[in-house]
């Protein structure tokens, strides 16, 4: 644990604040739910899945992250933290629950209404309720609402939206480092929610209302899907004017104010893919740029297919028989393992069920339920059509002589 002391120091609990019950004990809900309980408090873990809770109680983990086991074993061993089905009384309820969306990208908060009806039993006066999920404006106060619906006096309790804004592959270091964002459903409820996680956060802790609070985290994945559209429409126009896209890019950003980011085969994961239209969904007309850049960005995936199968087709034409394509990653960003709304997978998956022959690499994963994995150096070998999909690490440097190689995410250059 030497290694992770410093994020051990100034550990100081807050007055009478001493039990911590975490719903929903995810990518999220875990590493916060472990951290404090290696910082001193007893914290109660909730989740609706039986073997996430006996995996945790055994001191393990269930999901993929960077010294994460470290930290729940600690905790378990301890004795701090213990999982279980159902919550309990405690001083500070944390909401860390799944908000997907449903059919026609409505936000679904269901998950987070279900984690309020289940905690109201054990709220009592003078406890912080946080809610930590990603959420559609307006939830906090849905939150106090459902609270108050299930016979909570909610004017007694201290009610406050605090959004995560961890990367994965970095949570517990960013858990502890990373500036916050709180907003209160009351200015007591933010002054007392800043109070509890200054004693946990070395960044800064900043107020503001809850309404605010939850925009600013729709805002800055909207900033950065918006920002990847652009450069993803410049790459679908540098190949119209036969132009290179990442040399482009490389030139323009030597302007003192500009920064283009990297263009690819769409946007995953179940962040900046989703969130944006948590806010087309409530900004309705008024969310034009917002709405495009989501659409910018599908489309990108879309018109990747496009190329790849024009590719194989003059492959065929040109040497009489189908073209086997390998796709290069499957994963939503280079170096996981993660393919929670992953353009490349779709991309894979879209040209296998078109009845192209598809060799899938992806180097961070052994195996996966609708397609054979293959090593790279292998589906190279192999391919007729090379189709870079993710900028994985392995994949850099690679010379190819003789193939049709498309490089949809800089891979190459
Ligand atoms: N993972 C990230 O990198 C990240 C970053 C920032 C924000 N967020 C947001 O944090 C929230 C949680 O995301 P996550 O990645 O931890 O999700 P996750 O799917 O990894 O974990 C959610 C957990 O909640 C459990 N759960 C569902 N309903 C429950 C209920 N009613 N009671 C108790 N447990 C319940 C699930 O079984 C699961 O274990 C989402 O709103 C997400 O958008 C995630």
């Amino acid at each position: 644990m030497s290694k992770n002391s410093r994020l051990f120091k100034g550990t100081k609990l807050m007055n009478q604040t001493k039990t911590i019950c975490v719903v929903g004990l995810g990518y999220i809900g875990l590493p916060t739910a472990a951290l404090l309980a290696n910082r001193g408090y007893q914290v109660h873990g909730v989740d609706v899945v039986q073997s996430t809770v006996d995996i945790i109680n055994a001191g393990n983990i269930h999901i993929v992250e960077p010294e994460l086991d470290i930290f729940v074993r600690s905790a378990v061993n301890s004795g701090n933290l213990k999982a279980s089905l159902t919550p309990k009384e405690s001083d500070v309820f944390i909401i860390a629950v799944p908000t997907p969306f449903h059919e026609g990208y409505v936000p679904n908060i269901d998950y987070v209404i279900s984690a309020t009806k289940a905690i109201a039993p054990y709220v009592k006066e003078g406890n912080i309720v946080i809610l930590e999920s990603t959420s559609p404006v307006g939830t906090t106060d849905k939150v106090e609402d459902v609270l108050k619906e299930e016979g909570v006096d909610t004017s007694k309790l201290f009610i406050a939206h605090c959004p995560e804004r961890v990367l994965p592959g970095q949570i517990m270091r960013e858990l502890v480092e990373n500036d916050r964002i709180v907003g209160g459903t009351t200015p007591e409820a933010t002054q007392k929610t800043v109070e509890f996680y200054n004693t946990f956060v070395s960044g800064e802790v900043l107020s503001t209302t809850a309404r605010t609070a939850e925009m600013a985290k729709l805002t800055e994945n909207s900033f950065r899907d918006t920002n990847i559209a652009f450069a993803n429409e410049l790459s679908i126009l540098c190949d119209k004017f036969d132009i290179d896209v990442w040399e482009l890019i490389s030139l323009t950003n030597r302007h003192p104010r500009v920064n283009v980011l990297q263009p690819g085969a769409g946007v995953g994961g179940h962040c900046i893919a989703v969130d944006p239209w948590f806010i087309v969904h409530a900004g309705g007309d008024d969310a034009k740029i917002i709405r495009t850049a989501r659409e910018i960005n599908t489309y990108k995936t879309e018109w990747s297919i496009e190329k790849i199968k024009n590719a194989a087709l003059k492959f065929e034409n040109e040497n009489g028989r189908k073209a086997k394509v390998a796709c290069m990653g499957l994963a939503f960003k280079p170096d996981i393992d993660d393919l929670r709304e992953a353009p490349a997978l779709y991309i894979a998956k879209t040209l296998k069920a078109q009845g192209i022959e598809v060799l899938a690499v992806e180097p961070n994963i052994k195996n996966h339920k609708d397609l054979a994995i293959l090593n790279y150096e292998d589906a190279i070998e192999k391919a007729d059509v090379i189709a870079y999909l993710v900028g994985h690490k392995e994949f850099k440097g690679i010379k190819i002589f003789g193939k049709e190689v498309i490089d949809f995410c800089g891979v190459t250059n």
